[in-house]
C-alpha cells in the first residue's frame, strides 16, 4: 500500500506518545475502548448485536489471528479447507498446527467461490474449519449473503468452524457494504470473522486488527494469543479508534484513488490486447496469462521483473489453482501504471 495513513490518525497516535498511561503493558482490559468501537460498528453496519467483552479480540493485524487460529482449533491430522488460490497465512497456520490442508478450486467459472458439493464426503466429515475470503486476495472476487448462507448450512451439516478473513472489507467500489459472515450466522454459532485496519484505514505498519464471532472461538484464540503477545502499544489503538470511529471521508478518497488506477490500468490492457476483467473490490487485478505463459506464471513473473523491473505476483504462488493467473497491485499512480502496461504491452512482443 502506497498511500499514507490519514492525518487525524497519526496525531492520535503523536498525542498517545505523550501520555506516560498508555506506556506500560497492554492488557485485556486496556483494549476495551476499541473494542467496544468494533462492536458498535457491527450493529451500525451490518445491524449485528456483538458483546464486546465475550465476542472481539484485538489482533495484531489479521495475518497474526488468522495463522494463529488453527493452533487454536485445529488438533493434528484435522482437516482445513482452504480457498485455492488463497492468503498464504492461511495455509502456514494451519501447517503449524499440523492440520491437514483441503484446497477448494476457486475457479473463474464459478466466479471464484468454491463449490461445496465437489467436497468428499470423507474429506468433510474430517474437516474442522472453514477459511472464506471475501472480497479475495488474489482473485478480487465477491460474495453475497445467499452465498455465505450456503457456506454455514455446509458447515452446520458438517460441524466445521467457520472462518472469513474480511481483510478488505470497505474495499468495494459498488453494492456497499459487502455482507460480514455475522449476517449469515446471526446467533454466531461457528462463525468467527477477520480484519485489519492496514487496508481500508491505510494502517499497515501499524499492526492492528480484530476478530469478532463465535464466544468459545474468540476464547480459544485469545488463549494462544497470552502465551504469545501482550498486544500492541496503546497509541497504536487510539489511532484505530480515530480510524473505525472518526472521520470517514479518508475511506472513500482511498476508494475513488483504487477505482482511479484500477479503470487506468484494466483500460491500458485492454489498449495492448490483453483484456481482463474490471474488478469489484480490492487494490488488486487478477490477469489470465497469454497462452504463451498459461503454464508457468512463475517464470513470467521472473521473467518480467528481470527485463522490465515490474513486479507481479505468479497465481501458482497462492496456490495450484492460481496457476495461468497473475496479479498485479494497483499501488502505483494511474500514469504510472499506463506506463507499466505499455511496457509489459513490449515485454510480451519481444518474447
Ligand atoms: C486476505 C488477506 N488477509 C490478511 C492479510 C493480512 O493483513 P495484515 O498484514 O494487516 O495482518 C492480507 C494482506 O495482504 C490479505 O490480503
Amino acid at each position: 500500500m502506497d498511500l499514507p495513513t490519514p492525518p487525524h490518525v497519526l496525531q492520535a497516535i503523536a498525542d498517545a506518545l505523550h501520555d506516560p498511561t498508555t506506556h506500560g503493558y497492554q492488557l485485556f482490559r486496556n483494549n476495551a475502548q476499541f473494542r467496544q468501537v468494533v462492536a458498535q460498528r457491527y450493529a451500525q453496519t451490518f445491524g449485528v448485536p456483538v458483546d464486546p467483552e465475550t465476542e472481539v479480540l484485538t489482533l495484531i493485524g489479521s495475518q497474526e489471528g488468522t495463522a494463529h487460529l488453527p493452533l487454536a482449533v485445529l488438533n493434528p491430522g484435522d482437516v482445513a479447507l482452504l480457498g485455492d488460490p488463497g492468503y498464504p497465512s492461511h495455509y502456514g497456520g494451519v501447517h503449524l498446527a499440523g492440520g491437514e490442508i483441503y484446497p477448494m478450486a476457486l475457479l473463474a467459472e464459478n466466479q471464484f467461490l468454491p463449490d461445496f458439493s465437489t467436497i468428499p464426503q470423507d474429506v468433510a466429515q474430517r474437516s474442522r474449519l472453514m477459511v472464506l475470503n471475501y472480497p479475495h486476495n488474489p482473485t478480487t472476487a465477491t460474495a453475497t449473503l445467499d452465498f455465505f448462507k450456503d457456506a454455514l448450512a455446509f458447515c452446520d451439516r458438517h460441524d466445521i468452524i467457520l472462518v472469513h478473513d474480511f481483510a478488505y472489507d470497505q474495499m468495494v467500489f459498488r453494492d456497499h457494504p459487502h455482507p460480514s459472515i455475522l449476517q449469515a450466522d446471526t446467533q454466531k454459532r461457528r462463525s468467527i470473522e477477520f480484519f485489519t485496519l492496514s487496508k481500508a484505514y491505510g494502517m499497515g505498519g501499524f499492526r492492528v486488527g480484530y476478530a469478532i464471532g463465535n464466544a468459545e472461538l474468540i476464547k480459544a484464540l485469545k488463549q494462544v494469543k497470552a502465551a504469545v503477545d501482550f498486544n500492541q502499544y496503546q497509541g497504536i489503538l487510539r489511532g484505530a479508534i480515530a480510524s473505525l470511529a472518526g472521520d470517514q471521508s479518508s475511506v472513500q478518497d482511498r476508494l475513488t484513488i483504487f477505482q482511479q488506477r484500477r479503470n487506468a490500468f484494466v483500460e491500458a490492457m485492454g489498449a495492448i490486447g490483453w483484456a481482463i476483467p474490471t474488478p469489484k473490490a480490492t487494490m488488486f487485478t487478477w490477469a489470465k496469462l497469454p497462452e504463451k505463459w498459461e503454464s508457468d506464471s512463475i517464470k513470467f513473473c521472473t521473467e518480467l521483473l528481470a527485463k522490465t523491473g515490474i513486479a507481479a505476483a505468479a497465481g501458482y504462488g497462492f496456490g495450484k489453482s492460481g496457476e495461468g493467473y497473475v496479479r498485479f497491485a494497483l499501488v502505483r499512480s494511474p500514469e504510472e501504471l499506463r506506463a507499466a502496461v505499455k511496457t509489459i504491452g513490449e515485454f510480451l512482443r519481444a518474447s
